[in-house]
């Protein structure tokens, strides 16, 4: 079973996807981490700016690694876990930017879909339900007011020990918002079928309650779909 989780930065994605996959028991593929992780990589190879000719060749060549381990997906970068490196602003910055590229695209769907063969997943990020996952059984689209995702991106900061002003990580949010939801691939936006959830003002046990019912009534189906098939 898949379950894709898509939405704007800090709508609650990667909180709501990690305890959902804990309670059913399956990987959380965080796709976000794996776009930052290309921009890392080509940050360090000083490839940011390349031709897409360029980038094609060099995508696979990079010694980056994607793997399951304890459920979860884990990112190598020369053999070693990649970490809170990725996760600044500069980073997610330069990852919205490389994710308007179609060798990155295409390079991260292979791998992606390569990652959910055989398994419970639960994936979220900006395409998980329009482009990576289309057949998911569940998809939800988590969305919240601009201020109430700075305000807890600004908080996870304060989490790592990283000082953040909320004015401009509002800015920047939006800025991504609007990047991510305007370019021509893949662009930000609720799958046909998608149930639409404004997670301001939930709980995080609310939200993934939401989901989690979601799931029970995709299985049920699934288990009536079956039924009708033997008799
Ligand atoms: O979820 P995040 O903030 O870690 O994602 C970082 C950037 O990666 C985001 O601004 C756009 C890009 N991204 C994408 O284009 N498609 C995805 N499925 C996930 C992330």
């Amino acid at each position: 079973m898949i379950i894709a989780i898509d939405g704007p930065a800090g709508s609650g994605k990667s909180t709501i996807a990690r305890c959902v996959a804990e309670k059913l028991g399956g990987v959380y593929l965080d796709s976000g981490a794996m776009y930052r992780a290309v921009a890392w990589a080509l940050s360090c190879e000083r490839l940011l700016d390349t031709d897409d000719a360029v980038l094609e060749r060099a995508l696979p060549s990079l010694p980056l690694e994607f793997v399951v381990r304890d459920a979860r997906l884990q990112i190598l970068w020369r053999g070693a876990p990649l970490g809170l490196e990725i996760r600044t602003p500069d980073i997610a910055r330069a990852a919205s930017a490389i994710a308007q590229k179609s060798p990155v695209r295409r390079f991260l769907l292979q791998h992606q879909r390569r990652l959910a063969q055989d398994t419970l997943v639960v994936a979220e990020g900006r395409d998980m339900s329009t482009v990576v996952f289309p057949n998911a059984e569940v998809k939800v689209f988590l969305t919240a007011s601009p201020e109430e995702r700075a305000r807890r991106r600004v908080a996870q900061y304060h989490e790592q020990g990283t000082h953040a002003d909320y004015q401009v990580v509002l800015e920047a949010l939006k800025a991504r918002d609007h990047a991510d939801a305007h370019r021509s691939l893949a662009p930000l936006k609720p799958a046909d079928g998608a149930v639409v959830v404004d997670t301001s003002g939930l709980s995080v046990p609310q939200v993934a309650q939401v989901v989690m019912d979601l799931v029970e009534s995709a299985k049920s189906k699934n288990a009536r779909r079956k039924g009708s098939r033997a008799d």
